[in-house]
């Protein structure tokens, strides 16, 4: 479904601080299979991620998506068919416009419009449908400025808004990080139910063990731009992942 090949990035090229970050990485993700990246902080995760919806691009290397290569393609034309999600609740959304302008741009997504013809009153009952889902009671804020919600709230309409054209592809990029624990959890479920429904493939980075464990199918580390584990969620355990991090831990203080 995606397809990685012989990519290569590094930033800072020809400078003191040249970071390789890829250096001939191959992966494939399977369709409709959720897929948790962990890996400690600076291994490469958000940039995998990034030159996967196009924010950055690959020095080398294809994207396939569905044997098309999307690689040299721009953020824009590739957010038609992958939905993305990040860490800051306010990324996702346009934290000055209301809820209904909010999924009425995200129901636009590739389509050219006037901003006086951004909101169709027939489309209104179906955005409705889609928060009651929720059950958080923004059905009835519509017209409430995106700026005036919580994180969790804004975290929901971001999966929303990401997932209601039914993307081929969702990149979540720790995107229950700078929420409270309860909260973390309402959205780790809502986003289950939502790729289950829609049979959208996943991508999601985690520093959740437990999380990565409990919501994926397949449990991918990276370490220094490269696959040092691979394996389905099932034969997986949380301890066992925090048992190499450990010894990775004890191996870079030694
Ligand atoms: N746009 C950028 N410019 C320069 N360096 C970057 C950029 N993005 C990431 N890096 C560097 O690449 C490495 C991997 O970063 P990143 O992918 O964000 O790691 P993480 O696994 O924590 O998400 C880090 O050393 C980071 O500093
Ligand atoms: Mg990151």
């Amino acid at each position: 479904m995606l397809k990685i090949e012989n990519l290569s990035k590094s930033f800072n090229k020809n400078t003191d601080n040249e970071i390789n970050i890829f250096n001939n990485f191959h992966i494939e993700f399977e369709e409709n299979k959720c897929t948790a990246i962990i890996g400690s902080n600076g291994c490469g995760k958000s940039t995998l991620l990034n030159l996967i919806g196009g924010s950055i691009l690959a020095d080398k290397g294809q994207i396939l998506l569905n044997d098309k290569d999307i690689s040299k393609l721009r953020e824009e034309k590739r957010s038609i068919h992958i939905g993305r999600v990040y860490q800051n609740p306010s990324m996702g959304v346009s934290p000055s416009l209301t809820i209904l302008e909010n999924l009425s741009l995200a129901d636009k997504k590739g389509e050219k419009f006037t901003l006086r013809r951004l909101i169709k009153k027939n489309r209104t009952d179906g955005y409705i449908e889609l928060l009651r889902d929720l059950d958080l009671g923004l059905e009835s804020k519509l017209n409430t400025k995106v700026k005036f919600l919580s994180g969790g709230q804004r975290q929901c309409l971001s999966l929303i808004m990401a997932t209601m054209k039914h993307p081929d592809l969702l990149l979540l990029d720790e995107h229950t990080a700078a929420l409270d624990p309860k909260t973390s959890k309402v959205i780790m479920q809502k986003t289950r139910e939502l790729i289950k429904k829609y049979s959208i493939t996943t991508i999601m980075i985690s520093h959740n063990m437990k999380d990565a464990v409990e919501y994926s199918d397949r449990i991918v580390m990276l370490d220094s731009g490269n696959v040092v584990f691979d394996k389905a969620s099932e034969n997986v355990t949380e301890k066992e992942l925090i048992d190499i991090y450990r010894e990775k831990l004890v191996q870079f203080v030694a």
